[in-house]
């Protein structure tokens, strides 16, 4: 079993999509281990994001990010790192495949609404950003 962090961003947030998308990740055999909604200081932002600190969207991503609620969760299942990755789709909704989340849903690479973990060394920071280990119950 493997967990992983999810977010539904702004976009998904702000159309009311929260339940759409939890209902994807769960149809495909994923479980929600926490869950949260909450909205990033710009400063929050740029921490999560870290990664792509020389990255010329940093700013922008940013911005974006710390613009409305999000939704944060860690979900599990069998690989669910790649699980989620797949079920999300391609970074650019255009790109991605028919049936993913960004397909349905996604604006643009921005405004694509959702983020999942690319790594497990990902996950392992990202979920501690947003949830204690009280905070993660277990699924059985
Ligand atoms: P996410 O999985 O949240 O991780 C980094 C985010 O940067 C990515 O999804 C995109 O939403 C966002 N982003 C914005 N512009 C770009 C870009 N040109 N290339 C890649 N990612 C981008």
């Amino acid at each position: 079993m493997e967990r992983t962090l999810v977010m539904i961003k702004p976009d998904g947030v702000e159309r009311n999509l929260i339940g759409k998308v939890i209902s994807i990740f769960e149809e495909n055999g994923l479980r929600v281990v926490a869950l949260k909604k909450t909205r990033l200081s710009k400063e929050q932002a740029k921490a999560f994001y870290i990664v792509h600190k020389e990255r010329p969207f940093y700013e922008s991503l940013t911005d974006y990010m710390s613009s409305g609620p999000i939704v944060a969760m860690v979900l599990e299942g069998e690989n669910a790192i790649k699980k989620v990755r797949e079920i999300m789709g391609a970074t650019d909704p255009k790109e991605a495949k028919e049936g993913t989340i960004r397909k349905l849903f996604g604006i643009d690479k921005e405004k694509n609404t959702v983020h999942g973990s690319d790594s497990p060394e990902s996950a392992n920071k990202e979920i501690p950003f947003f949830f204690s280990e009280h905070e993660l119950i277990a699924v059985d």
